[in-house]
Parts: structure tokens; C-alpha cells; sequence
């Protein structure tokens, strides 16, 4: 059935969501926060970067386990499960994890990218075998789609990563099934907009929401500070543009990314935002603004599993536009700490109404 869509503008229902990019990480943390997603989300791609990372269909299954057995008793919230790629992945493995239905996905950081990146891939030579048998079985890959080198500007890395590794990689594996995730550029969705098959992009909520200004003008504001990092206003309007399209190659990846803030607000503070508890209302925002409503499922609903070949969900959500903004708590309490949750720096009259 397609959705039934009703928008007068103050009321929304739509297909359950999913998230196709989410950091749970463990113990308290995980504990503090899987419920701010799976209280909308029907299912999230979990991204392999504990410490130590995800590597085997071992090291998935009880992670899984243990995302499961965090959640509030009675909440049905499915995690789909990612391994993270090293140059000691095994192909054989992968596969097993991949037939077996507990792997949807593997990802690919180039060491030294982002957050526990340290085990990533410097060599893609060594992973060769891995990605052809991925090919084969038609298993996407998740690409962390930044270069690491040094020398290139930080506000570069995506469009350089784009033209020195992706567009070879694809070139030499065109069967070979790629998200590239948490898009933070023009040259990103333009790549993404000339591929005839086989690619697809993930877009965070803030991303569509702030540009570098909100970082680094009149002082630096740490929650605002991600990876990849926001970029000028001109790649924001194309990544809303992109967004709001309704083209079955964008979809939502949150890359929600809490870490404490002791974490964030010190001289050398983590890459990441913490977006799961207001992302829903965030995207309804923007979506409204630019006149795209009806285009908000297909983008957090419909695509991600299209591309992902899984059945979209048959449960529904519903929004509510409220005259009266929703009132978030600007931090959540784990165990672990406070973890301050995205300001998109506009009232938010949308709200997810508790089933
Ligand atoms: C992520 C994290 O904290 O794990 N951080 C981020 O800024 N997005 C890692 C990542 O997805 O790059
Ligand atoms: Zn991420």
C-alpha cells in the first residue's frame, strides 16, 4: 500500500521511519540513548565504530545483543547490523554475515578519517578481494567519504575522496553496491545525481540545517562541529535540494553521534551531533520550508529500504504541527554523562505524537 499521506499542515502520517546512519556505542551510552531513535525509527543501520570496532559476524551478533537488550521492555526497534572493514577482513566472513541476514552492510573509514577510525583501511589494494566478493553478493558498502591526507583542506576532503578514490573505485567495480554516506557537498550530490546505477547518498538532518558560520562565527561552538565537517551555504542548499527531491537515491542517515560533553567542550573536542531526539521534528521543519511535505516519505520512509532491498514499514507514524514550539531538553542524562542534543536554532513545531 502506498502511505496515506494526509498533510493539512498540522497533521502528518507517514510510513514508520528508518535511520540508514546511527552511532549507538555501548554500555551506558547505549543504554542513555537507543531509545531517543527507536521511540520513531522502526530500524537504524548501526555503524561498526566501538572501540574496538565490529569487525567479524561474531563481534555483530552481540552487539546486536546487546542494542536489543537496552531497549525500554516493549519497544520493537530493529537494529541492522554493519561490519566494520579492516585489511584483515576475511570475505568468507563477510559473506556468512551477509547470507545469514545479520549484515546489511559493511563500512569502509579510511584510517584516520573520524571518531575510532584507527583500524580502518589505509590501503584499499588489501580489501580488493573483500569488496569483489561484496559485489557478487550484491552487499552495499558504506563509505566514510573523506581523504585523510594531510596536506588537503578539511573543507576539500569530500570533493577529493569523490575524484581520487570513489570515482575509481566504482570505475573498477561498477557491480559493486555504495551509500556514500552523510553527503556534505555539491560535487557529493552531483555525483551522486550522474550515477546510473548502483550508488546512493545519505543526508543528516543537520547538515540541511547549518553551515560552517554555525561552528565558527562569533565563537566556536562545538556541537556544531561533525564530520564531515559543514560546509559553505551553497553546498547546504544542494543538500536540501537533493533532500526534498523526492530521487530514490537520497535518504535519511542522521549520523546521530552523541559523545559526553566534557567530550565536545574542551580544547580538542569529538566530531559529531547528537540528533536522534529531535530529528523527526527537525525534518518536518525544513521539509515544510521548502514546500516538500509530501515528499518527507519517500525521503525517511520509502528510499532507504529501496535501495537497501527491504520491504518499507507498515506501521505508521504521525506528525503534529503545533502552534506552540516543542519544547526539547537541551541535554540528555546517561550514564555516562549529559549529551547535549542538536539546536537547529529554530522554534520546532513539529512533533512526533506518542503511539
Ligand atoms: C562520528 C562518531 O562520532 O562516531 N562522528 C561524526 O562527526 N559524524 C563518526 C562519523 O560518522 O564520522
Ligand atoms: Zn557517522
Amino acid at each position: 500500500m502506498p502511505a496515506e499521506t494526509t498533510s493539512d499542515l498540522t497533521r502528518l502520517t507517514l510510513r514508520r521511519p528508518d535511520d540508514w546512519h546511527l552511532h549507538l556505542r555501548d554500555g551506558a551510552m547505549l543504554r542513555g540513548v537507543v531509545d531517543s531513535t527507536a521511540r520513531h525509527f522502526a530500524r537504524a543501520i548501526i555503524m561498526p565504530n566501538l572501540v574496538p570496532p565490529v569487525v567479524t559476524a561474531q563481534d555483530a551478533n552481540a552487539y546486536k545483543k546487546r542494542i536489543l537488550d537496552a531497549l525500554p521492555a516493549g519497544r520493537r526497534f530493529e537494529p541492522l547490523m554493519t561490519l566494520y572493514l579492516t585489511e584483515g577482513t576475511q570475505a568468507e566472513d563477510v559473506a556468512a554475515a551477509h547470507d545469514s541476514g545479520l549484515a546489511k552492510a559493511v563500512k569502509l573509514y579510511p584510517a584516520g578519517a573520524t571518531t575510532n577510525s584507527q583500524s580502518g583501511v589505509r590501503d584499499l589494494e588489501k580489501v580488493t578481494g573483500v569488496l569483489e566478493r561484496m559485489a557478487e553478493i550484491g552487499m552495499p558498502l558504506c563509505v566514510h567519504g573523506e581523504v585523510t591526507d594531510p596536506a588537503i583542506d578539511i573543507f576539500d576532503r569530500e570533493a577529493v575522496f569523490i575524484e581520487t578514490v570513489l570515482d575509481p573505485l566504482r570505475r573498477r567495480l561498477p557491480e559493486l553496491r555504495i551509500v556514500m554516506e552523510h553527503v556534505t557537498t555539491r560535487n557529493g550530490v552531483d555525483y551522486v545525481r550522474g550515477a546510473q546505477r548502483n550508488l546512493a547518498a545519505t543526508l543528516t538532518v543537520h547538515h540541511l540545517i547549518i553551515n560552517r558560520n554555525a561552528i565558527l562565527a562569533g565563537g566556536i561552538r562545538p556541537h556544531y562541529y561533525c564530520l564531515p565537517v559543514a560546509k559553505r551555504e551553497e553546498h547546504r542548499l544542494a543538500l536540501r535540494a537533493a533532500a526534498v527531491s523526492g530521487d530514490p537515491r537520497f535518504f535519511l542517515g542522521t549520523d546521530s553521534a552523541p559523545h559526553v560533553d566534557p567530550l565536545k567542550e574542551c580544547a580538542c573536542g569529538c566530531a559529531g551531533c547528537f540528533t536522534a531526539a529531535n530529528a523527526m521534528g527537525c525534518l518536518a521543519h525544513v521539509f515544510e520550508q521548502e514546500g516538500a511535505l509530501d515528499r518527507l516519505e519517500a525521503f525517511v520512509s520509502l528510499n532507504g529500504p529501496a535501495f537497501y532491498g527491504l520491504p518499507a514499514n507498515e506501521e505508521t507514524i504521525t506528525l503534529v504541527r503545533r502552534e506552540t514550539p516543542t519544547r526539547f531538553p537541551a541535554k540528555l542524562e546517561t550514564g555516562d554523562g549529559p549529551v547535549t542534543l542538536f539546536d537547529p536554532m529554530f522554534p520546532i513545531h513539529w512533533d512526533v505524537v506518542e503511539e
